[in-house]
């Protein structure tokens, strides 16, 4: 259920896998911080990491606590806050792929001085390289700490990626699901722990007003950007292998994409909001090879500037390979074959390297008939445009066109509500509420996997007919553009353009 008060919250041992990594510094602890501000972490908790490396309580906690410093998104860190949580941080030194060290993790949460508020409720959270998510859940099982009786919770939260392909993300479900039970196992998309990307459940079905005119009756085309300013900076090791369709289309996209175009669910339930978005990837046929030839697009950065500062072409970047085929810009055309959506394109791109950042949902409707405005351009009558801005600036603003004073023609204006000028409310990051409600066992901010293997049938699908064409069409950016001209020509040849960001807007 989407709501923003948790149920009733008992302590629990949170075990993070890939302790002493960026994720663990940047986000997760971070979001536990906030949460124990925020008094959303029950008396009695603790958080123990799991890592390789040699290290003491203290230090681990020092680590920590310096890493708060830099990544809280709340400045300054409230030092009493920090100090009672870290007496709760604990480091356990094992190697992921060693079940003697499940053993002895299963004695030290046993045997920690919260144990008996705990009672034996594990979350473990899986924030490691991929290739450790099977392993693990296999090593908990065979310690015995995957079991979930008598009232005893025992959760695993998974960080993306989720596979690589349609047949991997199959396999990990498969091996996942062997330890644990579907419903406590966590996929992690932390666009779905964003207030807007939750909003949209509510703008679409809270309103009586948009609905009514959300089909292909009234509805031209839909265009979802995520654009990044940053490039690959350090993470060229994993992004290589990934590209801009695996590591943002496939999850963060897809999610905006289904939250966008699904019907009604029969309730704010988990399974029935699942089922929802489900039902619309069922509804994408797998495209075509000429389809996907005409109707996709992927780039790569070749260097530039970006606010004046120098950006190396992404093959420069390190550890990508000098000749390296990856795709750091993508961009598609989808249609949804169902009754809502039947000749609607929803066009999504994303790219790094990118004139600004920025994540926008826009829904284009169609012309007004000209017959009173004939003597109007198309230039001057506007299509209305209603805008979502998911981040940063956080809001909706709907264009229309008005009458010019004085003149007899119109132009458009702006309608638009912003999350600052709205609410007077905290704005959490989104890992602390997908942490809160993994901690209660509340799965609809999670992925499913019927879900993500839907999700990569498409992509695969994409990723087979970019294979087919070799080094052909690899077209270069420069850093600070919008991406390729291919990308504004996906649109164009349908006789459309990429709405522009507000701030780059002239
Ligand atoms: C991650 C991707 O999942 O999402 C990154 O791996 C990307 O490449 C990031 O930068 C974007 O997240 P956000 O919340 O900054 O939009």
């Amino acid at each position: 259920m989407i709501s923003s008060t948790p149920p009733k919250m008992q302590p629990i041992a949170a075990v993070i896998f890939g302790a002493t990594g960026d994720l663990t510094h940047r986000k997760i602890v971070p979001a536990f911080y906030h949460l124990a501000k925020n008094n959303l972490l029950p008396e009695g908790s603790a958080i123990i990491g799991f890592a390789r490396r040699p290290k003491s309580d203290e230090e681990f906690r020092k680590d920590l606590g310096e890493a708060l410093q830099n990544f809280s998104h709340t400045k300054p860190v409230d030092e009493a806050v920090w100090n009672k949580l870290a007496q709760h941080i604990y480091y356990f030194q094992g190697e992921l792929d060693d079940a003697e060290a499940y053993k002895k993790l299963s004695e030290k949460l046993q045997g920690l001085p919260e144990a008996k508020e705990i009672n034996g409720n594990y979350l473990f959270y899986l924030a490691t390289a991929p290739e450790f998510f099977g392993p693990a859940a296999e090593n908990l099982k065979a310690a015995g700490l995957a079991s979930a009786s008598d009232g005893v919770k025992r959760r695993l939260i998974v960080e993306k990626p989720f596979g690589h392909d349609l047949a991997s993300a199959k396999e990990l479900n498969k091996t996942l699901q062997a330890s644990f039970a579907e419903r406590d196992i966590f996929r992690i998309d932390h666009y779905l722990g964003k207030e807007t990307v939750q909003n949209l459940i509510y703008f679409r079905f809270g309103n009586s007003i948009f609905e009514p005119i959300w089909n292909r009756l009234y509805i031209d085309h839909v265009q979802i950007t995520v654009a990044e300013q940053m490039g690959v900076e350090s993470r060229g090791g994993y992004y290589d292998h990934a590209g801009a369709t695996r590591d943002m289309m496939q999850n963060h996209m897809f999610q905006l994409f289904t939250l966008t175009s699904m019907e009604a669910p029969a309730s704010l339930d988990a399974e029935s909001i699942r089922d929802e978005k489900v039902k619309v990837l069922r509804s994408i046929p797998t495209p075509s090879l000429e389809f996907l030839q005409k109707n996709t697009v992927r780039a790569q950065y070749g260097g530039g500037f970006i606010n004046g500062k120098p950006v190396p072409a992404y093959r420069q970047e390190e550890k990508v390979a000098q000749n390296s085929m990856t795709e750091t810009f993508a961009a598609a055309r989808f249609e949804i074959d169902n009754w809502r959506w039947h000749g609607v394109p929803f066009y999504l791109r994303t790219g790094k390297a990118l004139a600004t950042s920025f994540t926008e949902i826009n829904i284009i409707f169609k012309r007004p008939p000209g017959v009173l405005f004939s003597a109007a351009s198309d230039e001057q009558l506007r299509r209305n445009t209603l805008r979502i801005r998911i981040q940063p600036n956080e809001g909706i603003s709907v264009k229309f066109n008005a009458k010019v004073p004085g003149e007899p023609r119109s132009e458009p204006v702006d309608m638009a509500f912003t999350y600052k000028g709205g609410f007077d409310h905290y704005l959490p990051e989104a890992y602390e509420r997908l942490i809160v409600d993994a901690m209660v066992g509340e799965s609809t901010l999670f992925t499913r996997s019927d879900e993500v293997e839907e999700a990569w049938r498409l992509i695969d699908a994409v990723k087979s007919a970019w294979a087919k064409q070799g080094g052909r069409d690899l077209p270069l950016y420069a850093c600070g553009s919008m991406g390729p001209v291919e990308s504004d020509q996906l649109l164009l040849k349908d006789n459309r353009y990429w709405i522009r960001p507000k701030e780059l807007a002239t």
